[in-house]
């Protein structure tokens, strides 16, 4: 049986209908997998879904990181000690850059809402890859873009300590083509806030190219803004989109519960 789906925007994101056991039961699962390669990104409204099910879920989809947690996803330090890095999430990235497989998706459902912000954005990277122009994508595939964690902190964190700044200089630089081919034969661009340079570019050149290729894969045609409700679940893709958080109030009480599934195919 075909899901109930409707699509959220032209290029990326659907909505589909249905009950949290038929999800358990995975009967859907390779339908759902199909459909969030296709568009990037799957809601589904007010499901209400308790941790573990969540996680039951999860697991219908393929591999889950961290076995049996779901990560909470908040600013309220009680809850967050890390509270301060969750500020990264309000700039584009890709989860997982620093790692040599990505992660392949994200599952996070909504426990409570901020009273404004907190919508979550996503970027269709294969769109915004295959609407460049015919000689821009020759003038790009090919380049290498060095990522490193500190260059993403920089935007939460301008000045750092020298102690902090040392903390993250632990994580490995990487290099990743910007041009990511997949294995289905299907490119998509990848950057992000982790984006350093375009290596052996001059650095006034790269962070232009970056800049704008930034700004054109978040261009609206590319882009869906979950306007959350309480209860919702939000799957995305992870290597074929980028996503941001809208800045909330730090004291909004905003709590994600978040899960996620093993990276099945490296950058390169
Ligand atoms: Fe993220």
């Amino acid at each position: 049986m075909g899901l109930l789906r409707s699509d959220l925007a032209p290029r990326i994101a659907s909505e589909i209908q249905i009950d949290a056991r038929s999800l358990l039961d995975g009967a859907h699962a390779g339908e759902i997998r199909e459909l969030l390669e296709q568009r990037g990104v799957i809601a589904v409204r007010e499901l209400h879904l308790t941790d573990a099910e969540q996680i039951a879920f999860t697991r219908t989809l393929g591999k889950i990181v961290d076995e049996d947690k779901v990560l909470k996803i908040t600013m309220d330090p009680q809850e967050n000690p890390k509270a301060e890095y969750i500020k990264g999430a309000f700039y584009w990235h890709i989860d997982g850059t620093m790692l040599d497989v990505p992660i392949f998706a994200s599952i996070m459902s909504s426990r409570q809402l901020s009273a404004v912000g907190g919508q979550t954005e996503f970027a269709n990277t294969y769109a915004a890859y295959d609407d460049l122009p015919e000689a821009e994508k020759w003038a790009i595939e090919g380049l290498k873009v060095v990522h490193m964690f500190e260059v993403a902190q920089r935007y939460v964190r301008p000045e750092p300590a020298y102690a902090e700044l040392q903390e993250w200089q632990r994580f490995t630089p990487k290099t990743l083509p910007l041009v990511w081919k997949h294995r289905s034969g299907r490119k998509s661009l990848v950057l992000g806030s982790t984006a350093s340079h375009v290596e052996g570019m001059r650095l006034q050149e790269s962070w232009a190219l970056l800049t704008r290729l930034r700004e054109w894969a978040t261009r609206p045609q590319f882009v869906y803004r979950h306007e959350w409700k309480l209860g919702d679940m939000v799957i995305w893709d992870n290597t074929g989109t980028m996503h941001r958080a809208i800045p909330y109030p730090l004291d909004s009480g905003r709590m994600m519960h978040r899960t996620q599934l093993a990276g099945e195919e490296p950058f390169v």
